[in-house]
């Protein structure tokens, strides 16, 4: 088994929600559970997750390529993923994201030397009214913010490691 137990119990959880003959459908679930887990979705995840719900690895396999909350490479601890789609980047998304850059010194899609943070760019994450915004391992969302708000939330992560 690839996953803690508590792991496969919450992904049992989400299996609940379906009937017994659509354990596919508890397929988005799983990768999640499983990336929050490992930190992102490995060849191994993949495979386990496709054993575990019964279905073929290419069929799992399609899920992780297409979304791009699924990590296929491994990522910081933190993950910061700015939005830099057309509304936001006209209210200073981008640069947020080449200001983030610039202070981590890695370009958008590299880690940190230490293996801390992850910086990204991502399609429209539906807080435009409250760009710039960006969100902390997939789930945390950050907005409005200013270089002093960033600057406040690198000095964070970087003080908890
Ligand atoms: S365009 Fe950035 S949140 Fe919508």
């Amino acid at each position: 088994m690839l996953l803690s137990e508590q792991a496969y119990k919450k992904i049992d959880k989400e299996l609940a929600k379906y009937p017994a003959d659509q354990r596919q459908s508890a397929v988005m679930a799983a990768l999640r559970i499983a990336q929050e887990e490992k930190g992102w979705v490995s060849d191994e995840v993949i495979v386990d997750v496709a054993e575990y719900l019964g279905m073929p690895t290419i069929a799992v396999q399609e899920v992780a390529t297409f979304y791009d909350m699924y990590e296929l490479k491994p990522v910081g601890k933190y993950k910061l993923t700015v939005c830099t789609n057309l509304p936001c980047a006209l209210r200073d998304g981008e640069k947020t994201a080449h200001y983030i850059s610039e202070k981590l010194g890695i370009a958008i899609g590299e880690t940190t030397p230490d293996g801390l943070i992850t910086l990204q760019e991502s399609e429209c994450q539906g807080a435009c009214g409250d760009a710039p915004v960006l969100l902390i391992n997939n789930h945390h969302m950050c907005v409005r913010m200013s270089k002093e708000r960033i600057d406040e939330l690198l000095a964070d992560i970087q003080s908890e490691g």
